[in-house]
């Protein structure tokens, strides 16, 4: 029998967030190791919800079909299969089964607003239940971790809730490059409900991926700096966070969004992902911070789309401002509220013999 539990089919499923990084991950080397550490922000609302349906074929070949939004995704399916034959070598049933996924996000996707992380780390959630109920594995969020990491770096991230962080760092106690942890230190009461206003700035697909931007970090006239100045950043947020100081932690913030562009610009295919709105919704948030004193920062992912922070208790103040003026920067007026969240859920699992 091809799996030590004889299950012949199965399913699973998890709904799992988006994170947005303040220290970001750019650069990589060789099996999907980030070149410097990254802290992120797990979201709430912003997520994938994903099945799994497994089962060993009687007529047909094993294989992968996936489903985005009802309708076949050929682009994700070969992604997937891919990531699938890599994880054959250190499981071998996989080649057994035939796996059917299904998807849908809450959001747009391929707009800078992560739907790698959000959808690899569901992927790496139910990869995980499926290794443990048909074998004698018991694998961990740790691990869950680890196989969304060999999907998609950023996605190892979002297997857990609140701010967590990847890579290996001596003054991060269980820290790691294979897999994320959640911060190893109190964080500030400040810092514990933290919202994400996202600015859908564009919703048209970016016109160059994560994976050719990580690749123009290697022999980038400015990497061994960047990938210093991202250790001291580290070391700076964890000081924002532990102490409750948001001056810092938009300083830091700000400056990671901004020199992540600026790697871009500076690269040897020189390439820009900001939009006009993007500059005008930098430059309304430090006006109105510097005008209010009301603590309010931004950051960016790869994408035109801006990421606004705030502790929850200026809510009120914060969304009027952003219906009031901000929207006028957005692609039909379109925001999400979301903030900072609990992490993933599992949705879904049976097994039949
Ligand atoms: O996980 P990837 O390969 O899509 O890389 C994502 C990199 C950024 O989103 C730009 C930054 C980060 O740390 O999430």
């Amino acid at each position: 029998m091809s799996n030590n539990k004889d299950i012949k089919s199965g399913k699973t499923g998890w709904r799992s967030p988006s994170n947005i990084a303040l220290v970001k991950y750019w650069g990589k080397k060789a099996g999907q190791i980030p070149a410097n550490p990254s802290l992120s922000m797990t979201l709430s609302k912003a997520y994938t919800e994903m099945t799994m349906d497994f089962r060993i074929p009687e007529h047909d070949k094993p294989g992968v079909a996936f489903a985005f939004e009802g309708r076949r995704e050929v682009r994700f399916e070969t992604k997937i299969t891919a990531f699938f034959e890599l994880m054959t070598k250190q499981y071998p049933r996989i080649s057994d089964f035939h796996f059917q996924i299904s998807s849908h996000n809450t959001f747009p996707h391929s707009t800078g607003i992560a739907s790698s992380a959000s959808s690899m780390s569901a992927l790496g959630l139910c990869l995980a239940d499926f290794l443990n109920m048909t074998g004698d594995e018991t694998l961990t969020l740790k691990d869950a971790s680890g196989l969304s990491r060999l999907a998609s770096g950023s996605a190892c991230r979002s297997v857990y809730g609140g701010y967590v962080a990847w890579g290996k760092m001596e003054q991060m106690k269980g820290s790691a490059e294979e897999y994320a942890i959640p911060v190893p230190f109190r964080v500030h009461p400040l810092f514990s409900d933290i919202k994400d206003a996202i600015l859908v700035v564009s919703s048209r697909e970016k016109n160059v991926s994560s994976r050719a931007g990580h690749a123009m970090m290697d022999g980038h006239p400015y990497s061994a700096a960047r990938y210093e100045m991202a250790r001291q950043n580290m070391v700076l947020l964890i000081k924002a966070l532990e102490t409750g100081d948001f001056a810092l932690f938009s300083t830091v913030t700000e400056s990671e969004a901004l020199n992540l562009h600026a790697l871009m610009m500076s690269s040897g295919h020189a390439y820009i992902l900001f939009e006009p709105n993007t500059i005008n919704l930098i430059k309304e948030t430090r006006r109105f911070r510097n005008e209010t004193g009301i603590p309010v920062c931004f950051t960016l992912d790869a994408g035109p789309n801006v990421h606004l922070l705030y502790p929850s208790e200026n809510d009120n103040v914060i969304k009027d401002w952003i219906k009031n003026v901000l929207v006028g920067f957005c692609e039909n007026q379109h925001w999400i509220d979301d903030g900072i969240g609990k992490g993933p859920e599992r949705v879904f699992t049976s097994i039949e013999h």
